[in-house]
């Protein structure tokens, strides 16, 4: 690649088998991302897959830097991210003649890369992928890491498979637009990075969260980029999850069941996350692996960054039920990341329903009725 085409832009690469993709990360690469796909080889052909409210805004801006493109239009959010929208982007494609050397290029949230990721890896047996992602999560992590999928009517990312993209442009600029309660929700997994690798950018954001919220470049570039490296890390020495990534997931599984119980409407991912990130700290204090201190940082910083929805209201007999369903429970037992200070994490696998109970009840969920 031509030196000076990147020569303000922070590159992460991840390694998985033989396969690198390259995360290109700088203010105003959007502009470039004609040139970047040329010189990755991206596919003669690339279609782009968006959606009308992010194309509004950014459309024009990509369009021309992609040598002008009729992009493949989905309806936006969560509930249209299933296969009928899997099968209107095929349809676009073969309408448009797409062959094995075409591209889909994903503009949009962790929705479109998801759902557009998804379509890459099954159309005809798998076309080259990027992503151009326009939220602060899809920037720091959905777009990172080849899992791609979408949900079923029983259940969420129910359908998916791993396809690494070729690569990964992302410019902050496109978070100008984004809303505060999403950019937000990103912003909290930021703080999970911060919390499982690095109490550096933990104390960061907690020192420069009004510039992060302005999305001062020079504030919110290297925060991005430290949260992109330590996913790249992470998933390039262990892309299946079959242990350190599973790291990633830290604060997910009572985030996970907080979302399941109130249907996805109440909580955007990263706010729920967040009261998971509050729930495996306290556990980990609970159990003395944690110093109070360090959890009260953490409670610190959330509160910090904004107000969450409430929780009172909803039964932690509900979300136990959810848990106990949930592949990460062997033989009763849950498996659960917790810090054991800023920046660094250990994996238990033997918490009791009990405990989690007693966590729960004191994050401020709805009581378990006692017997009688
Ligand atoms: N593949 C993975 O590894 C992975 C990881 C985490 C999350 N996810 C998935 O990501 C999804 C959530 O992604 P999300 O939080 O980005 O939500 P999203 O894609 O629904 O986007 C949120 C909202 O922001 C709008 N938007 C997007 N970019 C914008 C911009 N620049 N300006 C203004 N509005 C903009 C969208 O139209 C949408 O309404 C979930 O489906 C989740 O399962 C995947
Ligand atoms: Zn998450």
């Amino acid at each position: 690649m031509p030196s000076d085409l990147l020569k303000d832009a922070v590159r992460v690469d991840v390694r998985t088998g033989a396969h690198v993709s390259s995360i290109l990360i700088g203010d105003g690469l959007a502009d470039r991302a004609g040139e970047i796909f040329d010189a990755h080889h991206l596919g003669a052909r690339r279609f782009v897959i968006s959606t009308p409210v992010i194309w509004r805004f950014h459309g024009e801006r990509i369009g021309r830097a992609l040598g002008g493109v009729e992009p493949i239009l989905i309806p936006d959010g969560e509930r249209f991210k299933n296969l009928q929208t899997v099968s209107r982007i095929y349809d676009g494609l073969i309408r448009a003649g797409a062959d094995r050397g075409s591209a889909i290029v994903s503009v949009g949230g962790g929705v479109v890369g998801d759902t557009a990721g998804f379509a890459a890896a099954t159309f005809l047996r798998g076309i080259a992928l990027a992503h151009v992602p326009t939220t602060l999560l899809a920037q720091v992590d959905s777009s990172i890491g080849g899992k791609v999928g979408v949900n079923h009517a029983l259940g969420k990312n129910l359908i998916g498979a791993f396809h690494q993209p070729e690569a990964v442009l992302i410019d902050p600029g496109l978070l100008a637009t984004l809303p505060r309660r999403e950019f937000r929700s990103g912003l909290y997994e930021v703080v999970k990075y911060g919390v499982i690798a690095s109490r550096d950018l933990f104390e960061r954001v907690a020192r420069e969260s009004t510039a992060i919220f302005a999305r001062d470049p020079g504030v919110l570039l290297p925060a991005i980029v430290e949260s992109c490296r330590i996913k790249a890390e992470v998933v390039s020495k262990d892309e299946r999850e079959s242990g350190l990534r599973r790291i990633l997931n830290f604060g997910h599984t009572v985030g996970h069941a907080l979302e399941a119980v109130t249907r996805y409407r109440r909580f955007r991912h990263g706010e729920a996350i967040a009261y998971g990130m509050l729930a495996a700290a306290d556990l980990a204090v609970a159990r003395g692996a944690l110093a109070d201190r360090e959890r009260q940082a953490l409670s610190r910083l959330l509160a910090q960054l904004g107000p969450l929805p409430p929780i009172v209201d909803l039964p932690v007999a509900e979300i136990l039920e959810v848990v106990r369903r949930d592949k990460k429970v062997v033989h009763g037992k849950l498996h659960v990341v917790i810090p054991i200070q800023i920046g660094a994490t250990l994996t238990i696998d033997d918490v009791t329903e009990e405990e989690l109970q007693a966590v729960l009840e004191r994050l401020g969920l709805q009581k378990r009725k006692g017997p009688g």
